[in-house]
């Protein structure tokens, strides 16, 4: 248990890391209720009682608000956390504007909350991770358009003539996630809760899933490579294992993921030729991401005895073998006739938990106890032991979460297709329900790990912040007296 101030004041004092910790305890408050929000729908799978019988509770309702809570709200408050400590590092600057900084912070909560109000009330644009109405769409482009400013704006104000890569990379995921969000949210309103979007039939499939796709690619992807390429090195204390690679990383990821958004319409009313593009584009995507993996484990050559105490490198390390793994199996289901098994099915749910868990999740958790001790003038977090159990409370959890999910998929897509001599069904669609049963009570055992994990994270932050009040008071001028 070290929390070791690092001369106090000094670390903090060239740099805004107030924004930076607002948003990392918000990532921590936001993570556990977004997780717990995964459990609570998992448990309704095995025990639909806990529906209540209520709309506001219903599992229609809190799945879009779990998606949005886990998403944007954690992943968004660690992606901005994050890009604005980098940014800061890595271009030897203070932060520019830090009131449009603060009113980003703010701004985001009010997202969230709206969020969290309107989606039980089952106000939604139906539109899968853009189910928000259209005022919260519109403050959303407004608080992203001053995160761009603040970013983009404190790289001009750079003191090193380089510009990192991992600036690159969050620049392309703000950039993209900006025109994206407008494009996609086009729409008429009808009144101040309803509105219709502008695009129609298999257009608007189109556009949105152009949209949903690039939403993993750019938000759970480009943007937690940001975090990688600064996060990875600094903690196994390694430069990049090659910064060629990287700029090649850098492009082909970001020219091919914008093709690939037709894999999640196979077999629909889209073109056939469009189909078979985003075929081809998921299967080309298969060697950027592999590319960006490859360079990220190899930044470990020679650091390798640290993943035996350092439990913040395991963290990263072990996300990108997910990000390896969901990055390999994301091109397979997008070949058409796996997809004929795999979707509608929860090897879906699996593929997403492998991407959204194993490597999303667990880069923030490295990433953020890399960055807390650092913002509040510590060296280290309240307790390595605790990090510890967490590492491993998450990845049982992982585990148990996708391989439940993947015999799932696969029992459920064999039992569908499934027809006897005469044509008709061999199961009915109930027989296929209560074969799932069983998943779904790993898959919440698997869940209760994981959030369990959170909890954990949630005291060691709390635990931390509190030492570091405690450094501030002992050295503050009234003290020294
Ligand atoms: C304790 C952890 C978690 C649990 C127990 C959990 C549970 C669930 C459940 C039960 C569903 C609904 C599946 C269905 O409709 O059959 C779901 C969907 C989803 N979750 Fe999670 N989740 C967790 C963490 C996360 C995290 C950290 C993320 C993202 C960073 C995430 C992203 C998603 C997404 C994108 C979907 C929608 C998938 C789709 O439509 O194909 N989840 N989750
Ligand atoms: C090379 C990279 C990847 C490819 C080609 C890919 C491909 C696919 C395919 C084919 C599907 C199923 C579509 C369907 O049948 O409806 C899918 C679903 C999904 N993937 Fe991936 N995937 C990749 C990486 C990832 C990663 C790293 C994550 C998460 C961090 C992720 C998150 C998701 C989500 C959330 C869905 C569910 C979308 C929905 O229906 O709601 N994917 N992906």
């Amino acid at each position: 248990m070290s929390t070791v101030p690092i001369q106090p004041g000094q670390q903090t004092a060239d740099y805004n890391f107030k924004v930076v910790r607002q948003f990392a305890l918000m990532a921590v408050v936001w993570g556990v209720v977004g997780m717990g929000m995964g459990l609570f729908i998992a448990s309704q799978m095995v025990f639909p009682a806990l529906n209540f019988d209520l709309p506001w509770t219903s599992f229609g309702r809190l799945r879009p608000l779990h998606t949005n809570a886990v998403i944007f709200a954690f992943g968004g408050c660690v992606l901005m956390a994050t890009s604005f400590y980098v940014v800061q590092r890595t271009c030897q600057t203070k932060l520019a504007f830090p009131k449009l900084a603060s009113f980003t912070f703010w701004g985001w909560q009010l997202v969230i909350l709206l969020a969290a109000i309107t989606l039980p009330m089952g106000y939604t644009t139906s539109k899968e991770y853009a189910e928000l109405e259209w005022p919260i769409s519109i403050l959303i482009a407004i608080v992203w358009i001053a995160y761009a400013i603040v970013f983009f704006a404190t790289i001009k104000r750079r003191n090193v003539k380089h510009i990192y890569v991992a600036n690159w990379f969050y620049g392309a995921f703000i950039i993209t996630i900006g025109v994206l969000h407008i494009v996609n949210n086009m729409a008429i309103p009808v009144s101040l809760t309803k509105s219709y979007s502008m695009y129609s039939g298999a257009t608007d499939a189109m556009i949105q899933w152009w949209y949903g796709h690039n939403a993993v690619g750019f938000f759970l992807t480009a943007g937690f490579l940001g975090i990688m390429y600064y996060f990875v090195p600094k903690q196994a204390d390694r430069p990049v294992y090659s910064y060629r690679l990287s700029i090649v990383h850098f492009w082909a990821l970001i020219a091919i993921y914008i093709w690939a958004g037709p894999h999640h319409l196979h077999y629909t009313a889209l073109p056939d030729w469009a189909q078979s593009l985003g075929m081809v584009m998921s299967l080309i995507l298969l060697a950027p991401s592999w590319g960006g993996m490859i360079n990220g484990i190899m930044t470990l050559s020679g650091a390798w005895h640290k993943l035996r105490t350092d439990p913040i490198l395991r963290f990263l390390v072990v996300s990108l073998s997910f990000y390896g793994m969901s990055t390999f199996e994301g091109p397979m289901m997008a070949i058409k006739t796996v997809n004929a098994m795999s979707h509608y099915t929860d090897w879906t749910i699996g593929h997403v938990h492998s991407g959204a868990l194993g490597w999303v999740a667990m880069v923030s958790f490295g990433a953020l106890y890399h960055l807390i001790p650092r913002v509040h003038g510590l060296k280290d977090m309240y307790s390595t032991r605790l990090i510890n159990a967490h590492f491993w409370l998450a990845t049982i959890g992982t585990v148990l979460y996708i391989v439940a999910m993947w015999v799932n998929g696969i029992i459920q897509g064999l039992m569908w297709r499934a027809v006897n001599d005469d044509g008709t069904l061999t199961h009915s669609f109930v027989e296929t329900v209560s074969a799932s049963h069983f998943g779904y009570i790993v898959r919440a055992i698997g869940g209760a790990f994981f959030v369990a994990g959170m909890v954990v994270m949630a005291y060691n932050v709390y635990r931390t912040r509190r030492q570091a009040k405690i450094n501030t008071e002992a050295f503050a001028p009234s003290a020294a007296v």
